[in-house]
């Protein structure tokens, strides 16, 4: 299995791209079930999920295939094409790699009248129940069951059509919004979305619904309005950038005191962890595509609270904690969106980190290097996306080696990672 080497104590400077965004590429390779014909993606990420989203759709009945070989240096350009499925059941087998398959029911009930999807199961940053989707797609008039580990899902009426409905999530849900957006477009009249989420990846696959002649508005505010029509043709697009995956990069060079500017990413997307990143004392310029950090070894521990769009994103959480873990003074973080998005604590501190985690906050005590405080590298073991990628920022400024175990967690969310941070000048290897 896979793990990753890392020797501690280069400072990263350099450019780097982002790559196209995992969560903004996975709700719209499903919404292509919405309409058939052939699909053309760019910017599209080489990814384990975009793998096993493509695995999924082919065994409903569609040709998934990425255009250009991986060698090839061009824009990642991929292809689904969607004829009449063969299948409208996605399996256990399938679903259990990825939560995310869960994006397949709201489209397939739409287009088909009907969806057998496996429940997806537990998850290690917390239970993530799909009460919320199931909810959306029963008021859209649709007939739910739970059989066997499945959603067994069905639009009772004759016509085979969802009603259009107004709803209002109780919890903001970013899957939730995406599934009942998707149903919605082929759905007879008006739905309503309210408390909504706001994400950028949720104004990516509505750009994509409209493209393929949907009529979605109010996406990227909390009511978003979906008039329902008929048919959908497909289209042609390009995914957002990565703004997790462009935060990631950005605060790897900030931890490492370096000079790092983060290229082909949507600044704006990531205002709160900007604001959080001056806050603790650097300098940030913005570009219309880049953001660059400047050096700065003396920055200070700031307080983080995780929430919904445009608030400080949860999937940034793992990741700044390992920068406060070397900051002067002490930094409050709390978890709001997840329940149990600490795993990474008890292995920062097998480096050294000094951090009390009680249930949803942690209290980080840093190490600042100028005061000649420091972590020490260690073998740790990567527990969920986040959390693996706030491990190699650690062993980043780690005295010694970092060995990180289990980074196919890694890859499931970062194309290449070491490869981008060696350009930067991090001493980073994969080892099998
Ligand atoms: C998306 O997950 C992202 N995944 C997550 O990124 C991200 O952390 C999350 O949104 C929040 O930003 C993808 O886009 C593929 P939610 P999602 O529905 O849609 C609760 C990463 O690292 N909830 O917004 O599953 C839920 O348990 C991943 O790339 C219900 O209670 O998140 C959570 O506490 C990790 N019932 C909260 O709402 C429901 O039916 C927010 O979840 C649905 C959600």
């Amino acid at each position: 299995m896979d793990k990753m080497a890392i020797k501690g104590g280069f400072t990263l400077n350099g450019s780097v791209a982002t790559s196209g965004a995992k969560n903004s590429a996975l709700p719209i390779l499903f919404s292509t079930l919405l309409a058939e014909g052939e699909h053309q993606f760019s910017n599209v990420p080489r990814l384990k999920d975009i793998d096993s989203t493509a695995e999924l759709l082919r065994s409903l009945g569609c040709e998934a295939y990425w255009k250009n070989s991986k060698e090839n240096s061009g824009p990642n350009e991929f292809v689904v094409k969607v004829e009449k499925l063969k299948s409208l059941e996605a399996h256990y087998d399938l679903v259990r790699k990825m939560r995310a398959s869960i994006l397949c029911l709201g489209p397939m009930l739409a287009k088909y009248g009907e969806a057998v999807v496996s429940l997806p199961g537990g998850c290690a940053i917390g239970t993530r129940p799909i009460d919320l989707h199931l909810d959306a797609m029963k008021a859209l008039g649709a007939e739910i069951e739970l059989k066997d580990g499945y959603v067994i899902a069905r639009v009772p009426q004759a016509s085979k059509r969802l009603k259009g409905a107004n709803v209002l999530f109780e919890k903001t849900t970013v899957g939730g919004t995406e599934n009942l957006m998707m149903a919605a477009t082929l759905a007879e009249g008006v739905t309503t979305i309210e408390n909504a989420a706001k994400e950028p990846e949720i104004v990516d696959l509505a750009r994509y619904l409209n493209s393929m002649g949907a009529k979605v508005t109010g996406y990227g505010t909390s009511v978003i309005r979906i008039e329902g029509v008929a048919k959908l043709a497909a289209s042609k697009y390009e995914i957002l950038p990565d703004r997790i995956e462009a935060g990631t990069l950005l605060i790897a060079g900030a931890i490492t005191g370096g000079d790092v500017t983060v290229e082909k990413c949507n600044p704006h997307d990531l205002d709160a962890l900007v604001t959080k990143l001056r806050e603790s004392g650097f300098k940030i310029d913005l570009g219309a595509n880049s953001m660059r950090v400047h050096p700065n070894t003396k920055f200070v521990a700031v307080d983080i609270t995780t929430a919904p769009h445009p608030l400080f994103p949860t999937d940034l959480q793992a990741q700044f904690m390992a920068l406060m873990s070397v900051a002067e003074g002490t930094s409050v973080i709390s978890e709001t969106v997840f329940e149990n998005r600490f795993m990474h604590v008890t292995e920062l501190m097998r480096l050294g980190a000094d951090i009390t985690p009680k249930t949803q906050v942690a209290v980080v005590r840093g190490k600042p290097m100028h005061q000649g405080k420091f972590l020490t590298g260690a073998p740790v073991m990567a527990t969920d996306l986040r959390a693996s990628a706030s491990l190699v920022l650690a062993g980043l400024v780690a005295h010694g080696e970092t060995v990180v175990n289990r980074i196919y967690h890694l890859d499931r969310g970062y194309e290449q990672l070491e490869v981008k941070l060696q350009k930067l000048g991090a001493q980073i290897q994969r080892a099998n």
